[in-house]
Protein backbone atom coordinates (compact mmCIF):
# COMPACT_ATOMS: atom_id res chain seq x y z
CA UNK A 1 0.00 0.00 0.00
CA UNK A 2 2.38 2.36 1.44
CA UNK A 3 3.94 1.72 -2.89
CA UNK A 4 0.76 3.65 -4.05
CA UNK A 5 0.79 6.90 -1.72
CA UNK A 6 1.25 9.86 -3.94
CA UNK A 7 0.83 12.48 -0.81
CA UNK A 8 0.16 12.57 2.88
CA UNK A 9 -2.98 14.62 4.40
CA UNK A 10 -2.51 16.20 7.41
CA UNK A 11 -6.18 18.08 8.28
CA UNK A 12 -7.34 20.08 11.09
CA UNK A 13 -10.78 21.95 11.90
CA UNK A 14 -10.38 25.47 13.56
CA UNK A 15 -12.20 28.65 13.95
CA UNK A 16 -12.20 31.36 11.08
CA UNK A 17 -10.22 33.89 13.48
CA UNK A 18 -6.74 31.65 14.03
CA UNK A 19 -6.61 30.86 10.34
CA UNK A 20 -3.36 33.09 10.15
CA UNK A 21 -2.20 31.94 13.11
CA UNK A 22 -2.24 27.69 12.06
CA UNK A 23 -1.12 28.75 8.69
CA UNK A 24 2.07 30.25 10.24
CA UNK A 25 1.99 27.01 12.28
CA UNK A 26 1.22 24.61 9.44
CA UNK A 27 3.68 25.59 6.54
CA UNK A 28 7.05 24.44 7.96
CA UNK A 29 5.65 21.05 7.99
CA UNK A 30 3.69 21.05 4.57
CA UNK A 31 4.77 21.20 1.17
CA UNK A 32 1.13 22.99 -0.01
CA UNK A 33 -1.68 24.01 2.36
CA UNK A 34 -5.25 24.97 1.39
CA UNK A 35 -8.30 25.74 3.59
CA UNK A 36 -11.59 24.97 2.79
CA UNK A 37 -15.21 26.53 4.40
CA UNK A 38 -17.16 23.49 6.52
CA UNK A 39 -20.40 24.28 5.35
CA UNK A 40 -22.35 22.54 8.27
CA UNK A 41 -20.27 24.17 10.68
CA UNK A 42 -20.16 27.94 10.93
CA UNK A 43 -17.25 29.62 11.11
CA UNK A 44 -15.46 26.63 11.42
CA UNK A 45 -12.56 26.23 8.57
CA UNK A 46 -11.54 23.04 7.68
CA UNK A 47 -7.31 23.40 6.97
CA UNK A 48 -5.04 20.70 4.78
CA UNK A 49 -1.77 20.40 4.12
CA UNK A 50 -0.24 18.11 1.82
CA UNK A 51 3.48 16.03 1.92
CA UNK A 52 4.94 13.63 -0.02
CA UNK A 53 7.07 11.82 2.78
CA UNK A 54 5.00 10.83 6.02
CA UNK A 55 5.12 13.59 8.38
CA UNK A 56 5.72 13.22 12.17
CA UNK A 57 2.13 13.31 13.41
CA UNK A 58 3.62 13.38 17.08
CA UNK A 59 5.82 15.98 16.59
CA UNK A 60 3.65 18.65 14.53
CA UNK A 61 0.45 17.79 17.28
CA UNK A 62 2.81 18.63 20.04
CA UNK A 63 3.37 22.27 18.24
CA UNK A 64 0.36 22.73 17.92
CA UNK A 65 -0.63 21.83 21.13
CA UNK A 66 1.92 23.82 22.63
CA UNK A 67 0.57 27.11 20.24
CA UNK A 68 -2.78 26.34 21.40
CA UNK A 69 -1.79 26.94 25.24
CA UNK A 70 -0.05 30.31 24.22
CA UNK A 71 -3.61 31.31 22.34
CA UNK A 72 -5.73 29.79 25.36
CA UNK A 73 -7.79 27.45 23.36
CA UNK A 74 -8.83 23.89 22.86
CA UNK A 75 -6.11 22.27 20.92
CA UNK A 76 -7.67 20.59 17.64
CA UNK A 77 -6.74 17.33 16.74
CA UNK A 78 -4.86 16.78 14.01
CA UNK A 79 -5.71 13.54 11.38
CA UNK A 80 -2.97 12.07 9.12
CA UNK A 81 -4.31 10.11 5.88
CA UNK A 82 -2.34 8.86 3.23
CA UNK A 83 -3.97 9.20 -0.71
CA UNK A 84 -3.25 6.86 -2.69
CA UNK A 85 -2.57 7.99 -6.53
CA UNK A 86 -5.69 6.89 -7.86
CA UNK A 87 -8.06 7.45 -5.17
CA UNK A 88 -7.22 10.96 -4.90
CA UNK A 89 -6.97 11.52 -8.69
CA UNK A 90 -10.97 10.06 -8.51
CA UNK A 91 -11.89 12.15 -5.11
CA UNK A 92 -10.59 14.80 -7.12
CA UNK A 93 -12.90 14.56 -10.32
CA UNK A 94 -15.77 13.74 -8.05
CA UNK A 95 -15.78 16.83 -6.50
CA UNK A 96 -15.20 18.12 -9.36
CA UNK A 97 -18.75 19.25 -11.42
CA UNK A 98 -18.50 21.57 -14.20
CA UNK A 99 -19.00 25.59 -13.54
CA UNK A 100 -20.19 28.66 -15.06
CA UNK A 101 -18.49 31.42 -14.25
CA UNK A 102 -18.93 34.59 -15.98
CA UNK A 103 -18.24 33.79 -19.81
CA UNK A 104 -16.18 30.74 -18.68
CA UNK A 105 -17.38 26.96 -18.76
CA UNK A 106 -14.90 24.79 -16.27
CA UNK A 107 -14.95 21.61 -16.66
CA UNK A 108 -12.94 18.15 -15.57
CA UNK A 109 -11.60 15.76 -18.00
CA UNK A 110 -14.49 13.28 -16.70
CA UNK A 111 -17.19 15.31 -18.08
CA UNK A 112 -18.80 14.83 -21.06
CA UNK A 113 -21.36 18.01 -21.08
CA UNK A 114 -20.89 20.47 -23.60
CA UNK A 115 -21.09 24.35 -22.90
CA UNK A 116 -23.56 26.19 -23.68
CA UNK A 117 -23.01 28.80 -26.87
CA UNK A 118 -20.70 32.07 -25.89
CA UNK A 119 -18.96 30.27 -23.44
CA UNK A 120 -15.25 29.53 -23.27
CA UNK A 121 -14.36 25.87 -22.29
CA UNK A 122 -11.81 25.22 -19.62
CA UNK A 123 -10.42 22.07 -19.12
CA UNK A 124 -8.98 22.10 -15.78
CA UNK A 125 -7.88 18.64 -14.02
CA UNK A 126 -6.60 19.86 -10.56
CA UNK A 127 -4.74 16.74 -9.92
CA UNK A 128 -2.43 17.94 -6.22
CA UNK A 129 -2.84 21.45 -7.23
CA UNK A 130 -5.75 24.08 -5.73
CA UNK A 131 -7.89 25.69 -8.02
CA UNK A 132 -11.11 23.70 -9.91
CA UNK A 133 -12.94 26.93 -9.73
CA UNK A 134 -15.36 25.20 -7.23
CA UNK A 135 -13.61 27.75 -4.33
CA UNK A 136 -15.41 31.32 -3.87
CA UNK A 137 -11.83 32.74 -3.96
CA UNK A 138 -11.09 31.05 -7.46
CA UNK A 139 -14.57 31.83 -9.03
CA UNK A 140 -14.64 35.20 -7.39
CA UNK A 141 -11.15 36.07 -9.21
CA UNK A 142 -12.42 34.80 -12.32
CA UNK A 143 -15.60 37.03 -12.06
CA UNK A 144 -12.91 40.62 -11.53
CA UNK A 145 -10.81 39.28 -14.24
CA UNK A 146 -13.96 38.50 -16.55
CA UNK A 147 -15.70 42.28 -15.59
CA UNK A 148 -12.14 43.80 -15.71
CA UNK A 149 -11.37 42.31 -19.13
CA UNK A 150 -14.86 43.99 -20.58
CA UNK A 151 -13.39 47.77 -20.00
CA UNK A 152 -9.82 47.14 -20.48
CA UNK A 153 -6.84 45.91 -22.63
CA UNK A 154 -4.43 44.19 -20.66
CA UNK A 155 -0.76 43.36 -22.16
CA UNK A 156 1.17 42.01 -19.34
CA UNK A 157 -0.69 40.00 -16.94
CA UNK A 158 0.87 37.71 -13.79
CA UNK A 159 -0.61 35.08 -11.84
CA UNK A 160 0.80 34.94 -8.36
CA UNK A 161 -0.15 31.61 -6.69
CA UNK A 162 -1.07 29.91 -9.62
CA UNK A 163 -1.96 26.56 -8.39
CA UNK A 164 -3.40 24.39 -11.76
CA UNK A 165 -3.16 27.50 -13.53
CA UNK A 166 -6.94 27.99 -13.43
CA UNK A 167 -6.87 32.02 -13.66
CA UNK A 168 -3.43 32.34 -15.57
CA UNK A 169 -5.18 29.73 -18.26
CA UNK A 170 -8.68 31.99 -18.13
CA UNK A 171 -6.39 35.20 -19.03
CA UNK A 172 -4.40 32.89 -21.74
CA UNK A 173 -8.22 32.02 -23.07
CA UNK A 174 -9.73 35.45 -22.95
CA UNK A 175 -6.79 37.65 -24.74
CA UNK A 176 -4.61 35.25 -26.38
CA UNK A 177 -1.74 37.30 -25.06
CA UNK A 178 1.36 36.12 -23.21
CA UNK A 179 0.63 35.56 -18.99
CA UNK A 180 3.48 34.75 -16.73
CA UNK A 181 2.15 32.32 -13.44
CA UNK A 182 4.33 31.47 -10.44
CA UNK A 183 3.94 29.27 -7.71
CA UNK A 184 5.54 28.37 -4.33
CA UNK A 185 4.68 24.78 -5.14
CA UNK A 186 6.54 22.59 -7.46
CA UNK A 187 3.57 20.12 -7.87
CA UNK A 188 1.63 23.07 -8.71
CA UNK A 189 3.41 24.78 -11.38
CA UNK A 190 3.97 21.02 -12.95
CA UNK A 191 -0.12 20.69 -12.77
CA UNK A 192 -0.45 24.06 -14.44
CA UNK A 193 1.94 23.41 -17.33
CA UNK A 194 -0.39 20.29 -17.79
CA UNK A 195 -3.67 21.92 -17.74
CA UNK A 196 -2.04 24.64 -20.31
CA UNK A 197 -1.55 22.08 -22.54
CA UNK A 198 -5.27 20.15 -21.92
CA UNK A 199 -6.52 24.00 -23.06
CA UNK A 200 -3.74 24.25 -26.26
CA UNK A 201 -2.51 27.13 -24.55
CA UNK A 202 0.38 26.24 -23.63
CA UNK A 203 2.58 28.92 -26.21
CA UNK A 204 0.86 31.69 -24.12
CA UNK A 205 1.62 30.64 -20.78
CA UNK A 206 5.07 30.90 -18.48
CA UNK A 207 4.28 28.72 -15.32
CA UNK A 208 7.69 29.13 -12.65
CA UNK A 209 8.29 27.98 -9.77
CA UNK A 210 9.71 30.13 -6.73
CA UNK A 211 7.35 32.44 -3.59
CA UNK A 212 6.06 35.67 -4.79
CA UNK A 213 8.33 38.12 -7.24
CA UNK A 214 11.42 35.82 -6.77
CA UNK A 215 11.20 33.84 -9.97
CA UNK A 216 10.60 36.95 -11.71
CA UNK A 217 13.24 39.60 -13.54
CA UNK A 218 13.29 42.69 -11.78
CA UNK A 219 12.76 44.72 -14.34
CA UNK A 220 9.59 43.06 -15.44
CA UNK A 221 6.44 45.03 -15.59
CA UNK A 222 3.02 43.82 -15.40
CA UNK A 223 -0.65 45.85 -16.26
CA UNK A 224 -2.73 43.00 -14.33
CA UNK A 225 -1.63 41.08 -11.03
CA UNK A 226 -3.93 38.87 -9.48
CA UNK A 227 -2.99 36.85 -6.22
CA UNK A 228 -5.30 34.31 -5.03
CA UNK A 229 -2.80 33.35 -1.90
CA UNK A 230 -3.94 34.02 2.15
CA UNK A 231 -3.83 37.26 3.86
CA UNK A 232 -0.23 37.36 5.25
CA UNK A 233 1.52 36.42 1.96
CA UNK A 234 -0.82 38.54 -0.25
CA UNK A 235 0.98 42.05 2.43
CA UNK A 236 4.34 40.18 2.21
CA UNK A 237 4.34 40.74 -1.28
CA UNK A 238 2.91 44.18 -1.46
CA UNK A 239 6.41 46.19 -2.15
CA UNK A 240 7.03 43.77 -4.71
CA UNK A 241 3.77 43.64 -6.31
CA UNK A 242 3.89 47.69 -6.00
CA UNK A 243 7.15 48.00 -7.33
CA UNK A 244 6.01 45.51 -10.78
CA UNK A 245 3.11 46.60 -11.51
CA UNK A 246 2.82 49.55 -14.57
CA UNK A 247 1.10 52.66 -13.45
CA UNK A 248 -2.53 52.71 -13.58
CA UNK A 249 -2.37 48.78 -13.87
CA UNK A 250 -4.80 46.68 -11.97
CA UNK A 251 -4.84 44.24 -9.09
CA UNK A 252 -6.83 41.21 -8.23
CA UNK A 253 -6.46 39.80 -4.59
CA UNK A 254 -8.33 37.19 -3.25
CA UNK A 255 -7.67 34.58 -0.85
CA UNK A 256 -8.71 36.84 2.65
CA UNK A 257 -11.71 37.12 5.02
CA UNK A 258 -13.24 40.25 5.72
CA UNK A 259 -11.54 40.53 9.47
CA UNK A 260 -8.27 40.78 7.35
CA UNK A 261 -9.82 43.31 4.39
CA UNK A 262 -8.40 46.48 5.83
CA UNK A 263 -4.93 45.13 7.10
CA UNK A 264 -4.67 44.20 3.18
CA UNK A 265 -5.97 47.25 1.81
CA UNK A 266 -3.81 49.40 3.93
CA UNK A 267 -0.64 47.85 2.88
CA UNK A 268 -1.66 48.02 -0.41
CA UNK A 269 -2.78 52.05 -0.20
CA UNK A 270 0.77 52.39 1.46
CA UNK A 271 2.10 50.95 -2.04
CA UNK A 272 0.19 53.47 -3.83
CA UNK A 273 -2.70 51.91 -5.17
CA UNK A 274 -6.71 52.48 -4.56
CA UNK A 275 -9.70 50.22 -3.71
CA UNK A 276 -11.64 50.16 -6.71
CA UNK A 277 -14.05 47.08 -5.93
CA UNK A 278 -14.76 43.82 -3.78
CA UNK A 279 -16.67 40.74 -4.66
CA UNK A 280 -17.64 38.52 -1.56
CA UNK A 281 -18.58 34.91 -1.92
CA UNK A 282 -19.28 32.92 1.37
CA UNK A 283 -17.23 35.10 3.24
CA UNK A 284 -14.55 35.41 1.36
CA UNK A 285 -13.62 38.67 -0.42
CA UNK A 286 -11.99 39.05 -3.99
CA UNK A 287 -10.81 43.17 -4.18
CA UNK A 288 -9.58 45.04 -7.39
CA UNK A 289 -7.49 48.04 -6.68
CA UNK A 290 -5.52 49.81 -9.30
CA UNK A 291 -1.97 51.98 -8.88
CA UNK A 292 -2.34 55.51 -9.18
C1 LIG B 1 -5.49 29.35 -2.96
S1 LIG B 1 -4.39 28.65 -4.13
C2 LIG B 1 -4.87 29.54 -5.61
C3 LIG B 1 -4.74 28.73 -6.87
C4 LIG B 1 -5.36 29.40 -8.10
N1 LIG B 1 -4.66 30.63 -8.45
C5 LIG B 1 -6.82 29.69 -7.86
O1 LIG B 1 -7.18 30.88 -7.82
O2 LIG B 1 -7.61 28.74 -7.71
C6 LIG B 1 -2.90 29.44 -3.65
C7 LIG B 1 -1.69 28.97 -4.41
O3 LIG B 1 -0.64 29.89 -4.09
C8 LIG B 1 0.56 29.19 -3.82
N2 LIG B 1 1.31 30.09 -2.91
C9 LIG B 1 1.12 30.31 -1.59
N3 LIG B 1 1.97 31.24 -1.14
C10 LIG B 1 2.71 31.64 -2.21
C11 LIG B 1 3.75 32.59 -2.41
N4 LIG B 1 4.22 33.33 -1.40
N5 LIG B 1 4.28 32.73 -3.64
C12 LIG B 1 3.83 31.99 -4.68
N6 LIG B 1 2.85 31.06 -4.55
C13 LIG B 1 2.30 30.90 -3.34
C14 LIG B 1 0.13 27.87 -3.25
O4 LIG B 1 1.10 26.87 -3.47
C15 LIG B 1 -1.17 27.60 -4.04
O5 LIG B 1 -0.93 26.85 -5.21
Amino acid sequence: MTDNIALWQLSLEISDEFISVFEVLMEPFVESLMWTVDEDVSGVQKMEGFVTAKPDLALIQGVVDAACVELGIVAPMLKLSPLEDRDWVVENLKEFPPIDEGRFFIYGSHVTERPLLGRIPMRIDPGAAFGTGTHATTSGCLQAIDDLGKKHVFKRPLDVGSGSGILAIAMAKLWHIKILGTDIDPTAVHVAKKNAHLNQVQSFLDFRTGPGFFPIAKSDRFDLIVANILARPLTQIAPDLGRHLKPNGYVVLSGLIERDERFVVGAYRAQGLKFKRRYVRDGWLTLVLQKR
